[in-house]
């Protein structure tokens, strides 16, 4: 696959390395035999780390050689782009809509193995372009062309986008937000993940304070993976 030119100034919140390595090492080995190739990460609002979370654990999957390809779903608001310095003129929305080419929008990235397929044009119809027979179709391509595809979605208590992309993906992950994210919410998005058979592969808190994670999570920094 041609693919773009590699980004420079990656401006991307890097959070604890070894809770990421020991996150994909989780991920690994819980499911030998039974291969997770697409990852959806979600939580329940807005600003609870989703978007940093999928970067670090793309970054991370990456850094142990698989080849990865990080897809940017929240038409809602779309961020990835920024975290690695990359442009956003052609992207996800774009290929849904017949306008360009898988090859044409991949971009790679730094560090190695690691690819990006931004958003593209904001669509009038997220919900309906994210449920598609071509969505479903560039999926099973991606999975084909990369070891490994982790997505970033918008918020799943106030979109159907997540709950649509769980439906349709091996694995799904929830990222909570420490002191933000309530007990409530987080059952309400396992809930509607479970509604569509989709399977919760893992839970983060993210931004747990240093003084909390060395008394409560021994091995972990800014972040708990369990
Ligand atoms: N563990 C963290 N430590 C420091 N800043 C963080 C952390 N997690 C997220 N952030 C910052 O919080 C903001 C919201 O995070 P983001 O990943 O965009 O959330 P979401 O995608 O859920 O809306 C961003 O500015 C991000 O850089
Ligand atoms: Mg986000």
């Amino acid at each position: 696959m041609a693919l773009k030119s590699k980004n420079k100034h990656v401006k991307l919140t890097k959070l604890d390395t070894e809770a990421f390595s020991a996150l994909r090492a989780n991920i690994q080995y819980s499911y030998l035999n039974n291969s997770i190739k697409s990852i959806v990460v979600t939580s329940s609002n807005s600003g609870e780390g989703k978007s940093t979370v999928a970067c670090n654990l793309a970054t991370s999957f990456s850094q142990s050689n698989k080849k990865v390809l990080l897809l940017d779903c929240d038409f809602r608001n779309p961020s990835i782009h920024k975290h690695f310095n990359l442009t956003n003129t052609i992207g996800l929305s774009d290929i849904l809509l017949g306008k360009y080419k898988l090859q044409d929008c991949v971009q790679e990235c730094e560090p190695r193995h690691l690819y990006v397929l931004t958003s593209g044009n904001t669509p009038n119809n997220p919900s309906q372009l994210l449920s598609s027979n071509i969505m479903l179709d560039l999926i099973s391509e991606l999975k084909e062309n990369f070891d490994l595809i982790i997505l970033d979605t918008p918020p799943i208590l106030r979109f159907a986008d997540s709950q649509i992309l769980s439906a349709i993906n091996d694995g799904t992950i929830i990222v909570s937000k420490y002191g933000k994210t309530n007990k409530q919410s987080i059952i309400k998005c396992k809930e509607i993940v479970d509604k569509v058979n989709g399977r919760i592969i893992g839970s983060i808190i993210n931004d747990v304070p240093k003084k909390v994670s060395s008394t409560y999570y021994k091995n972990y920094d800014k972040i708990k993976a369990f």
